[in-house]
């Protein structure tokens, strides 16, 4: 028999993103579900945004710039690093198979927390390399833990900051003394800052800089989260010229579309749009959390757009009750939480109504 598909693939199970909105709405009887369970803005996207995208309509007959030139200085001008230091991809997550498929190879260590996001895992399996978990202490991310794990075959450490599904984040200071312990002949370390824009510690990490200083360091982040852009898909990496250059090696000719990369311009050039996020979302997650706590389901103190409360033994009951009434939030278990719920932090108006559900439904368990 002629073997066609590569063995590594039995080793991987689809990443399950969740049923689409559309169909669970058609599914449950409902008109319109509030999903709180995958993290998005619940602004939207810009105004400015929405313009681009209806000017940029008729020119859809044409391939976009392969390089995406214009989204790339304008992510630079932001930062303040020169374009030469970014990649742009379809969606962080691009960035990930980018990574993987420039660097991953048979017998390759991937080291990485666990639980985490998981397709740090499914991208190493796909390599064929081995992923090599560091269990989190509590909700944190060990990074005495990790450095132990380091060995000559490991080729690439993952961190995730703040970390999801932990909600929790790195810290300059251990971060930094962890990459001096590293040495002068490191594996890749990917800072995966996709939820960055919603830190409000001091102590947070800053991968950018970081990469200044760190010849192997990558700086993940996403348009997704801070800018409303999910559902167009546009992410990037920062680093230094010659690992942006071997990734360059490995994208296809016009990875990110027309549609996403002027998106991805008109929302920097609306700077208040992602200050009126960045600000909803510092407002409401103290109260959140406080409100969470109240109802007896404390949650990790987190610097990310969702929480994690630990609601215990009730935590599918209520899952399943606020879905009754339409609010769709993350199953804990299914991204290596048992007894949490991961929700995403929403407007002032959808907290409440999720906080006046979750009341109702918990005098029914
Ligand atoms: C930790 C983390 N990294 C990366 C991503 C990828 O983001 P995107 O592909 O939407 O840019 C996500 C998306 O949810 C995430 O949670």
């Amino acid at each position: 028999m002629r073997r066609i598909w590569r063995e590594a693939l039995s080793a991987v199970t689809p990443y399950d993103a969740g049923k689409p909105i559309e169909a669970l709405e058609k599914e449950l009887g409902l008109q319109a579900i509030l999903r709180l369970s995958a993290n998005e803005n619940p602004l939207g996207p810009s105004p400015g945004v929405i313009e681009a995208l209806r000017r940029e309509a008729s020119r859809s007959h044409l391939y976009p710039d392969g390089g995406s030139t214009a989204l790339r200085e304008a992510i630079g001008r932001r930062l303040g690093v020169p374009p030469d230091w970014i990649i742009a991809g379809n969606g962080g997550d691009e960035i990930l198979g980018l990574i993987a498929r420039a660097a991953f190879e048979p017998g390759d260590e991937i080291l990485m927390p666990h639980p985490a996001f998981e397709p740090y895992d499914i991208e190493a399996r796909l390599s064929g390399a081995t992923p090599v978990r560091s269990p989190l202490k509590g909700y944190d991310t060990d990074l005495d833990d990790i450095l132990a794990r380091v060995t000559p075959r490991t080729k690439t450490v993952f961190l995730c900051t703040p970390h999801n599904p932990a909600s929790t984040i790195v810290r300059r200071g251990p971060l930094d003394r962890f990459l001096a312990a590293l040495g002068d002949d490191p594996p890749l370390v990917v800072l995966d800052e996709a939820y960055r824009d919603f830190c409000d510690d001091p102590e947070t990490a800053d991968g950018v800089q970081l990469a200044t200083r760190y010849p192997r360091l990558i700086s993940l982040r996403s348009f997704s989260k801070i800018a409303g852009l999910a559902g167009l898909r546009v992410g990037y990496a920062v680093a230094q010229p010659e690992v942006i250059g071997w990734l360059g090696r490995v994208r296809a000719p016009f990875n990110v579309n027309r549609f996403a990369q002027v998106a991805g311009v008109a929302a920097i050039e609306d700077a208040a749009h992602l200050d009126r996020t960045r600000a909803l979302i510092l407002t409401e997650r103290p109260r959140l959390l406080a409100e969470v706590a109240r109802r007896g389901a404390p949650a990790p103190p987190s610097q990310s757009n969702f929480i994690l409360p630990r609601v215990g033994g009730q935590a599918d009951a209520l899952r399943a009750a606020l879905l009754k009434v339409g609010i769709l939030v993350r199953d804990g278990a299914a991204v290596g939480f048992p007894g949490h719920l991961r929700i995403s932090i929403g407007t002032r108006e959808t907290n409440d109504r999720l906080l006046e559900a979750w009341d109702g439904a918990a005098g029914k368990f």
